[in-house]
């Protein structure tokens, strides 16, 4: 049910300037239920800042405002309010698929407009969006004579927290993108940081800063400029400008969750809430699944993307891959290496990718055929290599193709240098652009409104940060942005098993993550082990979420866990509601999830690598109700640096709401619970 009421309360006028440093608030408000309040103060020197307090307790400091140009005088000081106004905004909106059915949107807005005091007279407004969760402001420049057009140099936005903190945090500007493991480190002492950063201050409190709707603009990165300020640094682009915008434009929102602990910042909608609702109409096209994939062999080195005597996709693999998914009740089946382009050494072979072209060994109508006639779809793959001009320019036969095969969802992919990404221009000259700047922001954007025209999802890899996008574009399934189960099959670069524990208070905070789970051999390239137990690989399907979720492993290999295949059998992927019942960043988290269209819950627990118990209660069951919990927990011996750690125990109990669960934890470990009613 839709629920909005809006009020206006305007109060316009010029206000004096007060001659002490950031002595005079000049617009201020708080959320509706008053506890984050946000002020504005402007000093001497006509400087604004914004400051941030939630019950009481400072979070950010005055932090300044401003923009650097490359062209014309930089817009930081001699500035003046010229009117304000707020307005309070309350409904209920509903996801197609998600980790919640229903989302509600609450907030009190703050806009403040802003004027120049010098002869250039550049005008512009702050708005704030006032959550009981947190804070968005984005900066908003209207049409004007004096700035027709803006060459960013930088945003000048600073983020000066009020005392130091812990933070967990990724570093930014280097070539594997997103792609490195988390660093914990006091505020005090990062240096360049991709948002999503968690930081965890000395009362408990926990904020998160990134951004939400990332449209035509580049990817805010930031930087420590003294003591615990961070101020905005943004994705270079080709050109001198980091960001260009003409005639009205507005930035992205500049965001802070903020929670009394760390499930709290996991089970904020700021971010899905502060982007545009769904622009695409029905997407009932989009049915969340799991898939099965041609795939972790190719990571293993075992097959090739590429043709030849160790190609993967071959008709004969495909099929074998696609009785496996029906066997298993896997919708879909993704295969990769099945087009032509990948052949030789494929890293930076993206001009030779034909996105319609499929390789003599993969019959495509004949495979399509096969797979429809046992209920499972084929999904395909784009690796563009970075080459992304070369991929818009097949885009209607690529998406056409894809339609024209049942596919419902296309991988993309973009494995290049961070600089690396091509754009040609008309003249078929070539610009390096950065994988998270203004350009390739816009590229991802025009991925999914063709895909959209044919009914496709998209689920990309080397990715644009995610920033809620999903909710305007629901055809955004996925994405991967960080490092993923891949890192599993390579000796020397395994995620430490502390990783997923800081991955669902950072990375997950941007949305869906195609992080590919289910490893239950738990090997990698030439036999190496993975570092966790098999448990763990099953919680991992509850803890890491995607409404497009991969068995990952092969089918030769599920064969020989036919007990601990029933829960990926089991486990849905699309969710009506979502309660983390504990975590601590890097330690453990424990998540459970209520399926959508049914009454079962599944519970899902990771740890680090120290051995732990948890304890939670089970009142998000239905009072009254009888319900059997089918458990898959480590063993005692079990441990991720042992021959052990395919030690799990697999049984069943009777539980209602009245009751509680301790349960241990294995180093390197977890849990998966599957929950459903008694009959
Ligand atoms: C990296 C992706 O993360 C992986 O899933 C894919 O198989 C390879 N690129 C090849 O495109
Ligand atoms: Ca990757």
């Amino acid at each position: 049910m839709l629920k909005k009421y809006a009020s206006v309360v305007a109060a316009a006028g010029l206000v004096t300037l007060a001659p002490s440093a950031f002595a005079a608030p000049v617009a201020t408000a708080s959320s509706p239920d008053g506890n984050v309040k946000v002020e504005l103060t402007i000093d001497g020197d006509g400087r604004v800042a914004y400051s941030v307090s939630r019950k009481g307790k400072p979070i950010l400091a005055p932090s300044k405002l401003g923009f650097l140009f490359t062209d014309v005088v930089k817009l930081d000081r001699r500035i003046s309010v010229t009117g304000q106004e707020t307005r309070d905004f309350d409904e209920t909106w509903t996801q197609p698929w998600g980790e919640w059915t229903s989302i509600r949107n609450r907030y009190r807005e703050l806009k403040v407009h802003l004027k120049e005091t010098t002869a250039i007279g550049r005008v512009f407004t702050v708005t704030f969006r006032l959550y009981e969760d947190g804070v968005g402001f984005r900066y908003e420049f209207p049409e004007q004579p004096n700035m027709p057009q803006a060459n960013i140099a930088d945003e000048l936005t600073e983020f000066a927290f009020a005392s130091d903190a812990t933070a967990w945090w990724k570093p930014a500007f280097l070539w594997n993108r997103e792609e490195y493991l988390y660093n914990k480190t006091p505020l005090s002492a990062v240096s360049n940081a991709d948002t999503p950063v968690t930081m965890k201050l000395a009362d408990g409190t926990h904020v998160t800063l990134h951004e939400a709707a990332l449209v035509d603009y580049s990817g805010m990165a930031v930087a420590r400029t003294d003591g615990n300020t961070l101020r905005a640094a943004l994705h270079p682009g080709a050109g001198e400008a980091k960001v260009q915008k003409k005639g009205a434009w507005q930035t992205p929102w500049r965001t802070l969750i903020i929670a009394d602990d760390a499930a709290g910042v996991y089970q904020s909608h700021l971010m899905l809430n502060l982007n545009e609702p769904n622009k695409l109409g029905d997407v009932s096209y989009i049915k969340p699944g799991k898939f099965a994939g041609v795939w972790w062999n190719m990571i293993k080195g075992e097959w090739s993307w590429a043709r030849g005597p160790k190609h993967g996709a071959t008709n004969e693999n495909v099929k074998r891959y696609i009785d496996f998914a029906a066997a298993n009740k896997i919708p879909h089946l993704l295969v990769e290496g099945w087009n032509v382009g990948w052949d030789g050494d494929w890293f930076g072979n993206g001009y030779d990718m034909d996105f319609a072209k499929p390789t003599e060994d993969f019959d495509v109508k004949m495979l399509v055929a096969y797979a429809k006639k046992k209920g499972v779809r084929l999904m395909g793959h784009h690796e563009t290599g970075g080459a992304a001009t070369h991929y818009e320019k097949q885009f209607d036969k690529a998406f056409k193709f894809a339609a024209d095969n049942n596919y419902m969802v296309v991988k993309t992919g973009y494995v290049t240098d961070a600089a690396q990404m091509e754009r040609e221009d008309a003249d078929g000259k070539k610009f390096r652009e950065w994988h998270q700047g203004q350009w390739m922001v816009n590229h991802q954007i025009r991925v999914l409104e063709k895909a959209a025209e044919y009914k496709i999802g998209i689920d990309a890899h080397e990715p644009v940060k995610g920033t809620g996008l999903h909710r305007t574009y629901p055809n955004y399934v996925a994405r991967e942005g960080m490092r993923g189960m891949e890192y599993n099959a390579w000796i020397g670069g395994k995620n430490p098993p502390e990783h997923e524990a800081n991955v669902v208070f950072t990375r997950m905070l941007e949305g869906p993550m195609d992080f590919t789970p289910g490893v239950l051999s738990l090997k990698g390239s030439e036999d190496s082990d993975i570092l966790s137990t098999i448990a763990k690989q099953l919680a991992l399907y509850v803890v890491i979420y995607s409404p497009v979720q991969m068995a990952a492993d092969t089918p030769e290999n599920y064969a020989k866990y036919p007990n601990e295949m029933k829960f990926i059998r089991d486990v849905p992927t699309d969710w009506q509601e979502t309660r983390v019942l504990n975590g601590e960043i890097g330690d453990f988290v424990t998540i459970a999830r209520k399926e959508r269209g049914g009454e079962g819950w599944y519970v899902g627990a990771v740890g680090d690598e120290e051995a732990r118990s948890v304890s939670f209660k089970l009142d998000f069951l239905t009072p009254g109700q009888k319900y059997k919990a089918e458990i898959y927990r480590d063993d005692d011996d079990a441990d991720y640096r042992t021959e052990k750690r395919h030690s799990i125990i697999i049984e069943s109990k009777d539980v209602t709401s009245a009751d509680s669960m301790d349960m241990r934890i294995a180093p390197g470990g977890g849990f998966a619970i599957r929950i459903v009613p008694a009959k």
